[in-house]
C-alpha cells in the first residue's frame, strides 16, 4: 500500500537526505530562506536543464539571456512595479498575525466551493445511479445560495481591487465574518498596500549613491535587452527569449516551505508576436506548458488550469497551471498575455525606440508578448511531493522512496560492491570511472546491501548496480530497479544502453517535439 505524506514529512526528509536545509541555521535560521544541499542542487540543476533545453535547445526560434539582477531603477517605474507591485495586507488585532486580504477572500470562496462539492457528494450517495449532477447543481436551493455567494464575493473583490478601493475589501472581509485561523476572531485592522520590492544601494559615497531594487521578476531583463538580442540573433517574429535566475520579493506571508520564499529562482520565457495574434499564441503556450509538466509522468489529475479574473497591471489574459501540493491546488506556473505594455512603457520612459521592423511588409510595430513564468523552487517542491511515497512491502517492512522521474533524479546510478574484498572494490571503481562523465553516480560500500538499497531509495536513485563474485567470472552485475525493486543481470553494454535511453534528458525532450 502506498500512502501520500504530508508537507511536514517532506520537509524533514529533505533535510535528512540532503535536499533542502534552512539557511543560516547556526544563527537560528532566516524566515522563509532555504539552502539547497548536494542532492537538492543536483535535482534543481536537472529541472532547470530540462526547462532550458525544452525552450532553447529544441526550439530554433527561442534564444537565451542571462541579465544582471541589478537594473536601472527606472526599469521598475516603467514596468509598473513601483506603483502597483503591492499586496493588500490586513492584520488581526488579537493574534497580531498579518494576512493578504485577497488570499483571505480567495480562501473564503474556496470554502464555499468545497461546501458545494460536499452537497453533490451527499446527493450522489442518496440517489445512486439516477443522480443527474447538472440538474442537481441547477435546482438545489442550498447549492444555488452558495453559488450566488461565490459570485457576489468574487465580483465585489475584483471590482474593489480594480478600483483600488481598499475600504470595500475591508468591508467585505468584515461582512463575511472571515476569522483569523490563529485567534478565531474577526477583529481586523484596515487594509493597506505593501510594496514587495527589496531596496538596496549602489555606490560607496553618499553623493554617488543610487537606490536600486532587487529584481522581483527576471522578465524585465528580457524586455530591456529585447532589441539588441533580436538584432544580434537575427530573429524574426514570432520568437522567444528565455532566462533563468534569482528574483526577490518581500512576501508578507512567506510559508509552506519553498513554495513561497523571499529569494527564489524563476524560469521565464517571453514570446514576441504580432499584435492581434495573442489569443492563438496564448492558447498554444498554455497547451505546450501543460504538456511539459505531464511529460514527467506524474498523474494528470494533479494539474489544472486556473484562468484569472483579477489580472495584473500588464496582462489582457492570464492563467495559472495549478498543482495539487500537500496543502491543496496552488499556482505552479503562470502563462500571461502581456500585450505590448512593457516594451511601450520602456520606450516611453527611456526615449529609445523599441520596435520590430518587419522586412517583408516594410513596417515597424511594437510586438505583443506571451510570457510563461515558473518558479524553479516551486517546481522542485511539486516534484518532491509527487515523488514521495511511504510504502509497506510484501514482507511487512516499509520503505520511503522518492519516485523522481529517472531523467531528472539527482543521482542516476549507485555502484555497490557486495564485499570490500576479492577485487570487487576495484571493479566498482572502474565502473564509476567509465560512466561518471555521463551521469551523476554514487558509491557506497558500507552496511548490508538491503540498507544500502534503502538509502538510495530515499534519495530517488533509479538504479543500483551491485558487484558480486559472479562479476569476477562473467563481467555481469545486478541491476536493481528503484520502483519495482526487481533485479536482473546485465553487462557493461546493457548499462550503457540504459543510461542513454532512460537516464538522460533525451527521451523527455523527444516527447515534446
Ligand atoms: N514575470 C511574471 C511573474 O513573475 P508571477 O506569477 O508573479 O509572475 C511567476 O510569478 C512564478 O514565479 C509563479 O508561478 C511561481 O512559480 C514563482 N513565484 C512567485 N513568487 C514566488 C515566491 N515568493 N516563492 C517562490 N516562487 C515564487
Amino acid at each position: 500500500m502506498e500512502e501520500r505524506e504530508s508537507l511536514k514529512k517532506i520537509v524533514s526528509h529533505s533535510k535528512e537526505y540532503g535536499f533542502v536545509i534552512p539557511s543560516s541555521e547556526i544563527y537560528e535560521g532566516l524566515n522563509a530562506v532555504y539552502d539547497y544541499a548536494h542532492n537538492g542542487v543536483l535535482l534543481k540543476n536537472n529541472i532547470r536543464d530540462y526547462w532550458w533545453k525544452s525552450m532553447v535547445q529544441i526550439n530554433q526560434n527561442i534564444i537565451g539571456v542571462d541579465s544582471a539582477i541589478f537594473m536601472h531603477p527606472k526599469t521598475w517605474i516603467a514596468s509598473g512595479h513601483v506603483e502597483a507591485f503591492n499586496d493588500p495586507l490586513i492584520d488581526n488585532k488579537d493574534s497580531k498575525k498579518r494576512y493578504r486580504a485577497d488570499v483571505l477572500l480567495e480562501n473564503y470562496i474556496e470554502k464555499q466551493k468545497n461546501k458545494i462539492d460536499k452537497e453533490v457528494l451527499k446527493a450522489k450517495k442518496r440517489y445512486g445511479d439516477k443522480f443527474d449532477e447538472n440538474e442537481f447543481i441547477n435546482t438545489n436551493q442550498r447549492v444555488q445560495e452558495l453559488n450566488t455567494r461565490i459570485k457576489s464575493t468574487n465580483k465585489r473583490m475584483v471590482d474593489g481591487f480594480k478600483k483600488n478601493n481598499l475600504k470595500e475589501i475591508e468591508n467585505l472581509i468584515n461582512e463575511l465574518e472571515i476569522k483569523c485561523p490563529v485567534s478565531g476572531t474577526s477583529n481586523w485592522t484596515e487594509v493597506r498596500q505593501f510594496n514587495l520590492m527589496f531596496k538596496t544601494n549602489l555606490g560607496a559615497s553618499s553623493d554617488s549613491n543610487m537606490e536600486l531594487f532587487l529584481r522581483p521578476e527576471t522578465a524585465q531583463g528580457i524586455f530591456l535587452n529585447y532589441l539588441t538580442l533580436q538584432k544580434t540573433s537575427r530573429m524574426k517574429i514570432p520568437f522567444g527569449i528565455a532566462q533563468t535566475g534569482k528574483a526577490f520579493r518581500n512576501e508578507i506571508v512567506a510559508r509552506q516551505f519553498i513554495f513561497r520564499m523571499r529569494e527564489f529562482e524563476q524560469m521565464e520565457m517571453q514570446f514576441f508576436i504580432k499584435p492581434g495574434t495573442q489569443e492563438q499564441w496564448y492558447k498554444e503556450w498554455k497547451d505546450k506548458r501543460m504538456k511539459w509538466h505531464l511529460s514527467l509522468g506524474f498523474e494528470e489529475k494533479k494539474y489544472r488550469f486556473h484562468d484569472h479574473e483579477k489580472l495584473s497591471h500588464y496582462a489582457d489574459a492570464a492563467s495559472d497551471i495549478e498543482f495539487n501540493f500537500p496543502f491543496g491546488f496552488k499556482e505552479l506556473e503562470g502563462i500571461h498575455s502581456r500585450t505590448d505594455f512593457d516594451l511601450k512603457s520602456h520606450e516611453k520612459l527611456s526615449g529609445k525606440k523599441i520596435q520590430y521592423f518587419d522586412t517583408d511588409k516594410n513596417e515597424s510595430y511594437t510586438p505583443y508578448v506571451i510570457e510563461t513564468s515558473i518558479g524553479l523552487d516551486r517546481m522542485f517542491l511539486s516534484v518532491l511531493s509527487n515523488a514521495y511515497f511511504n510504502e509497506t512491502l510484501e514482507d511487512g517492512s516499509s520503505r520511503v522512496v522518492l519516485k523522481i522521474p529517472k531523467q531528472i533524479a539527482p543521482i542516476k546510478l549507485a555502484v555497490l560492491p557486495l564485499l570490500k574484498k576479492d577485487g570487487l572494490l576495484e571493479i566498482a571503481k572502474e565502473l564509476i570511472n567509465e560512466f561518471s562523465s555521463e551521469v551523476n553516480l554514487s558509491y557506497d560500500e558500507k552496511d548490508a546491501i538491503g540498507r544500502r538499497y534503502r538509502r538510495q531509495d530515499a534519495i530517488g536513485t533509479p538504479y543500483c548496480v551491485t558487484i558480486d563474485h559472479q562479476t569476477l567470472e562473467d563481467n555481469t552485475f545486478t541491476l536493481r530497479d528503484r520502483d519495482s525493486m526487481e533485479q536482473k543481470r546485465i553487462n557493461n553494454k546493457d548499462l550503457k544502453n540504459i543510461i542513454e535511453k532512460e537516464l538522460t534528458l533525451n527521451s523527455l525532450l523527444n516527447n515534446l517535439k
